[in-house]
């Protein structure tokens, strides 16, 4: 319920606009977002020229006008950075040293279309490239567009009551630039960063992760919405449907080569740096050979296109669950593409409330995680990236980008699958994850997963392996070990997976793991400054995201609304300079080193080298951490191998049913052969009835003269002889 008054609250202020109460709801109250002022802003004259702060760009598709924003108080500037500068022990003292601090102006372009609105008759199809900006020029591009259809009440956040700041619409196929540097006269070009958000195809936007400040270190930021959910992924399981929210991707990494020079961007120096689904979408580039010459490298943060819960592999599982999809909207028909146009015809809340786990009763997942993904269409994907991947090195399959890949995650990424659970949330602030809650969890996670046998096997391998054996009742052990449990199935394994498939088809790849923990630096601290950073939340989902986007530098009025009242610390700031330091290194160069270390070994087949990205108080800017190898390999090992090999096992674990099943089939076994082994003896003794008959004269013939002569013999054998003639040992006669 409500889940129904949200969308209610955020999607008819959109049509009747934000008058006052609507039908009895109370209006919303929320800060007012400099970035998103929610209709505050009175729309300004069409037509009218640039003003103060303000920057104009001509596009061949328009003119189009951005906001100059001035950053304070960073260690960089965009020209001149800290990182890249020779290291001073060596002798080669910098002659014009980067000031600790400087002032950053950089443009930001918000809401710029790159599609055209995939409503009504586009709706459920490819995404058209635009050819024009709408509108009479200059397109006003000064704040955050609406965000795609999708449940913001699965959002995995810590403040489950705080209403989200953004209106969803299906007409949300915009991206934001942010450069640094939009002068024609300028030669300097920057490389340019094509950002994929992450929420699992199902949720998240562009909106949440501002690029100013990684604009200012010398990047062109690009972050680009796609279609999410059923809007994004519906398919037939043909090869003309489905995937669209990869195909929007695609259209806006070819709208980057079209048009990001005249931003201050280098079209041949594009790196994708996709964040869960987006590393999931940024993996599906590198395999697809629609998307060659599109990019140059990828960085794949918390997530792997190897992971089987992030595509359907199975092109008659999307078509059925776009049947499901039907049948819950009321649309049935026998044939599919009837279902497919009635669907067409439904409202986007009802698509996404029936999609919605909290609604009553929630279409049942059978398989992968959600019923939407993208799918294995032959076009897009011609196979699971998993196969794929596994047969390039034979030459049985193509990768038509080997482009270097750095890819990483966060120690503690499974925190998401708690914060995504509302009722947890709502109710116990995120603490009762109890024992039970695990092994439902785990059932659920063996079915959808289609271990098809020994299944009760694979439940208990996996909560025996998870579960706190010193006290197995401590919450908060039970907690710490459930999110090792998501964090290993959903992200360790598949990621560690793909680093090692990468690395043996021919990229040249990288590897962190990171450990930055942000409660680290607030304890003792007061709590209000905690509130954001729980010590069991660890190194979060999100946290190398806050470190790659320069959180710690970035003003208040750009940060999402969330983390506007947080304060930052000089170990924060210290952590995200680092962190970015060697994303820059990696785009500009291909190799993540920092300049004068080169300490970071590439990750080989048979030597899995990764960083431990661990900074901490007063630690040294010169390395980006710990070189270790072989992260978590037992339990990588549990998953990738162990696992799917018990699968194949016969074990005697089966539920009672299948028990009593199987005893059924077994003395029904019992009893055919034991009737088999009857009748086979009966033909036997037939046979050799109807034999002995046949040949009882021939036989008595033949006894006679057996008998004569052996009477000749010693008399002593006499009596056995008399008994011969009636044994029905046949053999013994044709030896004679
Ligand atoms: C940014 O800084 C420049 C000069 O440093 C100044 O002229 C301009 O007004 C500032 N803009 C904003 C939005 O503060
Ligand atoms: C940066 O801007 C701030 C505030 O506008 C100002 O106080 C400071 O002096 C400037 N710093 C530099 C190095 O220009
Ligand atoms: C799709 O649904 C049909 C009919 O319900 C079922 O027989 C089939 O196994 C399903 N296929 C998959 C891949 O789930
Ligand atoms: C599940 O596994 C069975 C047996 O291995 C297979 O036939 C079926 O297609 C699988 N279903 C899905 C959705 O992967
Ligand atoms: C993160 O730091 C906090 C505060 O020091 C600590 O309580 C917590 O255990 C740490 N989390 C992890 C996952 O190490
Ligand atoms: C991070 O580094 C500190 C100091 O080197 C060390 O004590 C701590 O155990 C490290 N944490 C992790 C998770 O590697
Ligand atoms: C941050 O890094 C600087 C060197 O760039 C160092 O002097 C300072 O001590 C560091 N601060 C913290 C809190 O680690």
């Amino acid at each position: 319920m409500r889940g129904a008054s949200y969308f209610v609250l955020l999607a008819l202020p959109a049509l009747f606009g934000f008058a006052g109460g609507i039908n009895g709801y109370p209006e919303p109250t929320r800060a007012i977002d400099l970035w998103n002022p929610f209709g505050t802003t009175t729309p300004r004259p069409k037509g009218s020229p640039a003003r103060e702060n303000e920057v104009i760009v001509r596009l061949p598709l328009g003119d189009i006008i951005g906001k100059k924003v001035n950053l304070t108080n960073l260690p960089w500037t965009a020209n001149h950075d800290p990182s890249q500068v020779t290291n001073p022990e060596w002798g080669q003292a910098d002659p014009n040293p980067v000031p600790p601090l400087n002032n950053v102006t950089v443009y930001a372009f918000l809401g710029v279309p790159y599609a055209m609105a995939p409503v009504s008759s586009r709706r459920f199809r490819d995404p058209q490239p635009i050819t024009q900006f709408p509108g009479e020029g200059p397109y006003l591009a000064l704040e955050f567009k609406k965000v795609c259809p999708q449940d913001i009440e699965t959002r995995p956040t810590l403040f489950i009551n705080q209403p989200y700041p953004y209106q969803v619409d299906e007409d949300c196929l915009y991206l934001n630039v942010f450069t640094p540097d939009v002068s024609r006269s300028s030669d300097h070009k920057y490389p340019v960063i094509v950002f994929f958000h992450g929420g699992n195809f199902q949720t998240g936007s562009s909106n949440d992760w501002p690029g100013h400040v990684l604009a200012s270190r010398g990047h062109v930021v690009v972050t680009a919405n796609y279609r999410l959910g059923a809007f994004g992924f519906m398919s037939l399981g043909d090869t003309s449907t489905g995937n669209y929210g990869i195909k929007d991707q695609r259209v806006a990494l070819s709208w980057v080569q079209q048009y990001i020079a005249a931003f201050g961007g280098d079209p041949q120096a594009v790196t994708i740096i996709g964040h869960d689904a987006g590393a999931v979408s940024a993996g599906i580039h590198m395999l697809s050979p629609l998307s060659k010459g599109l990019f140059r490298q990828v960085v794949a943060m918390s997530g792997a296109e190897v992971s089987y819960h992030s595509i359907i592999g199975k092109p008659a599982l999307a078509y059925n669950n776009t049947l499901r999809l039907g049948r819950y909207l009321g649309c049935v028909d026998i044939e599919a593409h009837r279902v497919w146009d009635c669907i067409q015809q439904r409202s986007s809340d009802d698509i996404v409330l029936a999609l919605s786990p909290a609604s009553n009763p929630a279409i049942p997942i059978e398989f992968n995680r959600y019923l939407f993904l993208p799918t294995v269409d032959g076009v897009e994907l011609t196979a699971h990236p998993l196969w794929l991947l596994n047969n390039v090195p034979t030459g049985g399959a193509n990768l038509p980008s080997a482009v270097p890949y750095l890819t990483g995650m966060n120690a503690e990424d499974g925190v998401e699958v708690i914060l995504e659970d509302r009722t947890l949330g709502e109710f116990t602030d995120f603490l009762q994850v109890t024992h039970e809650y695990q092994r439902s969890f785990i059932i659920e996670y063996a079915f959808r997963h289609n271990y098809t046998m020994n299944r009760e096997a694979i439940v208990e391998a996996i909560d025996s392996l998870y579960t706190f054996w010193p006290d197995p009742a401590d919450v908060w052990n039970i907690r710490k070990k459930f999110i090792e449990l998501t964090t290993d199935a959903y992200y360790t394994s598949p990621i560690v997976l793909s680093a090692h498939l990468h690395s043996l088809t021919g990229s040249r790849t990288f590897m962190y793991v990171n450990n930055y923990n942000f409660s680290k630096t607030r304890d003792g601290s007061t709590q209000e400054d905690r509130k954001n950073f729980p010590g069991w939340m660890g190194a979060c989902h999100e946290c190398d995201l806050y470190l790659l986007f320069g959180f710690p530098f970035m003003p208040k009025e750009l940060l999402p609304q969330q983390f506007k009242d947080v304060s930052w610390y000089e170990t924060d700031r210290n952590a995200s300079q680092l962190f970015g330091s060697f994303v820059k290194a990696f785009v500009s160069t291909s190799d993540p080193n920092l300049p004068y270390t080169g300490q970071w070994p590439a990750h080989q087949p048979r030597e899995h080298w990764y960083v431990d990205f661990n900074y901490t108080f007063g630690a040294s800017m010169e390395s980006v951490g710990e070189i270790k190898r072989d992260y978590k390999y037992e339990e990588v090992a549990f998953w990738n191998n162990y696992l799917p090999l018990l699968v194949n096992y016969m074990t005697t674990t089966f539920p009672p049913w299948e028990v009593r099943e199987r005893r059924e089939v077994v003395s029904f076994k019992v009893i055919i052969v034991v009737l088999a082994v009857c009748l086979i003896l009966a033909i036997v003794a037939a046979l050799s009835f109807g034999y002995c008959v046949c040949t009882w004269k021939d036989r008595q013939k033949i006894d006679r003269r057996h008998f004569d002569r052996m009477q000749e013999y010693s008399s002593t054998q006499r009596i056995e002889m008399h008994s011969y003639p009636t044994s029905p040992r046949v053999e013994k006669h044709t030896s004679l």
